[in-house]
């Protein structure tokens, strides 16, 4: 069997930036309490009107031209959103007919902040099957439209922001590329991270007391997603370099999703590593949910962080709650 490589990647970020001190503007926080608890300084907001196919698009042209390729080359589109334009079909349709390309399979993954990396394995296994040779996986969220921006949604508020970013994967010979994978999720804490409405449980999928109650947002408890991330971080990623006979000195770069920054501080303390070996740029981005680890991967790429020949983690956690981790050589 083949293995599979990152042959190409791009992000892009909608141009608007909301600093801390908007975010005063409109609701009662402030830039110092967001700061020290979350590490996050600005996010980028859409202007009306722009979905999350919209960014995913922008981020998949990247990819396909970093890769060197053509859009026509892609044969197979995974698309990871929490946030797609429509509540059905999926956002993968509208990269395909986006794109211009040909009628190739789409596929839409709602994993939450581990659904990139979940994409990314879907991709490494259809690869290494040798069903396709130049998948396009995307993560772009937009939640902006979605989430509380009043005193009443703040803790959620001051964390999310807007962005996507793309990977193409192709095959390739070993001993480069996609070494390992694992994914997990928790059900029974599934209500610790969710967004109830528009619910398929209820009778027009939404009425006004759910509307006046705030349940259309996002709810999350915020110690409890802080206790299981600083657990499954490290566990998956000592399981997938474990899965392929590395260890945490043999890598290069751990690139995590980017949840908050003491959760990556916290991360790289349990795992004994320096903190510059965890990628973090939520200062800029805040949590972009499926979009932060391929954002973060594009930039660490492009600042000279991930090299030829350098073992990289990637790791995830999030709504499910679910994780995943992926092991690299690039
Ligand atoms: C959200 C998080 C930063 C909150 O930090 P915390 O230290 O647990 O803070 P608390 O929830 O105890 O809130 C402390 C106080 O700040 C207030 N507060 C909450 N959000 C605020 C905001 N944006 N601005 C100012 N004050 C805020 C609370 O109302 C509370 O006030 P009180 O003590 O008067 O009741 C923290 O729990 C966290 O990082 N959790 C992980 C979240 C995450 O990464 N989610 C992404 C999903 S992958």
């Amino acid at each position: 069997m083949k293995q599979s490589y990152i042959s190409g990647l791009g992000f892009h970020v909608p141009p608007k930036v909301v600093t801390n001190h908007d975010l005063e503007q409109i609701m009662e926080t402030n830039d110092a309490w967001i700061v020290e608890r979350t590490g996050i300084r600005e996010r980028h907001f859409v202007e009306n009107g722009v979905g999350s196919a919209d960014l995913g698009l922008e981020a998949a042209r990247k990819a396909i031209a970093d890769a060197g390729r053509g859009p026509r080359d892609v044969d197979f589109i995974i698309f990871a959103t929490t946030t797609p334009d429509y509540m059905v079909p999926g956002n993968g349709v509208l990269i395909q007919q986006g794109l211009g390309i040909e009628t190739v399979g789409a596929l839409d993954v709602r994993n939450g902040c581990s659904g990139f990396v979940y994409g990314l394995s879907v991709a490494d296994a259809f690869v290494r099957m040798g069903r396709y040779r130049c998948v396009l996986v995307i993560g772009a969220e937009v939640q902006s439209t979605g989430i509380d921006l009043s005193t009443r949604g703040r803790d959620m508020a001051v964390l999310f922001g807007d962005g996507a970013g793309a990977a193409i994967v192709e095959p390739c010979d070993a001993p480069r590329g996609i070494l390992s994978w694992a994914l997990h999720s928790e059900g029974a804490l599934a209500k610790e991270l969710w967004c109830e409405a528009p619910s398929s449980r209820e009778p027009g999928r939404i009425t006004h007391a759910m509307l006046e109650a705030g349940r259309q947002y996002p709810q999350m408890n915020g110690r409890q997603v802080f206790k299981n991330a600083t657990t499954r971080f490290p566990e998956v990623i000592h399981e997938v370099l474990r899965d392929c006979g590395q260890t945490l000195d043999d890598v290069a770069l751990i690139v995590p999703h980017q949840a908050n920054q003491r959760i990556g501080d916290a991360v790289a303390q349990r795992l004994g590593v320096a903190p510059e070996k965890v990628f973090q740029n939520i200062a800029r981005y805040g949590n972009t949910t499926a979009a932060s680890i391929p954002i973060a991967l594009t930039e660490a790429r492009d600042a000279g962080l991930v090299k030829r020949g350098d073992l990289i983690v990637l790791a995830a956690f999030g709504a499910g709650f679910a994780w995943a981790g992926c092991a690299l050589r690039w």
